[in-house]
C-alpha cells in the first residue's frame, strides 16, 4: 500500500463525519439551541482524528519527507497551501470551543457564533480534502522511491499505535496541571518509549 493510502481512507471516515455535522446543523438552526454534549464529541473528533491523527501523519510524515526533495512549484506550492489550511482548521475549531463554553455558561446569544464556525468546517473540510485527493496525493508520489514510500507507511502506523497514547496522557497532564499536581519527570517521558 502507498503511504497515502491509509490517508485517503481517514478522509472517507472525516467526509462522513462532516455529513452528519451539516445535518445537524440544520437542526440547531431550526430548533434555534444547540446540545453542547454533540459539540463536545464533534471537536473530540476534529482535534483528535482529523488534526492530531490525520494533518499530524500529514504534517510530520509525508510533507516532512517532501520538504527533503526538489519538488516543483506548483507541488510546493500547494503543500504550503496544505498547511495553512491545516492551521485555518485548528482555529476554527479553537474558536467553535470557546463560543461553546461561553454558550453552556449562558450566553445563548454565542449560538450564531456556533452556526458561523460550523458552517465554516463543512464548508472548508471537503474543499481541503479534495484538494490532497484530486491534486496532490498522487503526483507527489513520484518523489518517493518504493523503499521510501514503504518506510512513510510504517511509520504512519507507529504515528497511529501512539495516539490514543498521547490522548490519555494529554488529559492525565491537563488534570494534574489545574489542581498543581507534581509528577516525576520519568512520567511525562514514558510516552516516547512505547
Ligand atoms: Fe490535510
Ligand atoms: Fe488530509
Amino acid at each position: 500500500m502507498l503511504p497515502i493510502g491509509p490517508l485517503m481512507v481517514e478522509h472517507r471516515l472525516i467526509e462522513r463525519m462532516i455529513n452528519i455535522l451539516r445535518i445537524e446543523l440544520k437542526k440547531i438552526q431550526e430548533k434555534n439551541e444547540v446540545n453542547p454534549i454533540f459539540i463536545d464529541n464533534i471537536v473530540d473528533f476534529i482535534k483528535i482524528y482529523a488534526d492530531q491523527t490525520h494533518h499530524g501523519k500529514e504534517e510530520d510524515i509525508l510533507f516532512r519527507e517532501l520538504k527533503k526533495k526538489d519538488l516543483k512549484p506548483s507541488h510546493r506550492k500547494i503543500m504550503e497551501e496544505l498547511i495553512e489550511e491545516h492551521v485555518f482548521g485548528r482555529k476554527i475549531t479553537g474558536e467553535l470551543v470557546e463560543a461553546k463554553e461561553k454558550y453552556t455558561q449562558g450566553k445563548k446569544n454565542l449560538l450564531t457564533i456556533i452556526i458561523e464556525k460550523i458552517n465554516i468546517l463543512v464548508d472548508f473540510y471537503p474543499k481541503h480534502i479534495e484538494k490532497e485527493d484530486k491534486h496532490f496525493f498522487i503526483p507527489v508520489m513520484i518523489y518517493f522511491s518504493k523503499k521510501e514510500q514503504d518506510q512513510m507507511l510504517l511509520e504512519g502506523q507507529t504515528f497511529d499505535r501512539k495516539m490514543i497514547h498521547r490522548k490519555y496522557n494529554t488529559l492525565v497532564i491537563e488534570y494534574e496541571n489545574e489542581r498543581e499536581l507534581s509528577r516525576d519527570k520519568q512520567d511525562s517521558d514514558w510516552i516516547n518509549y512505547i
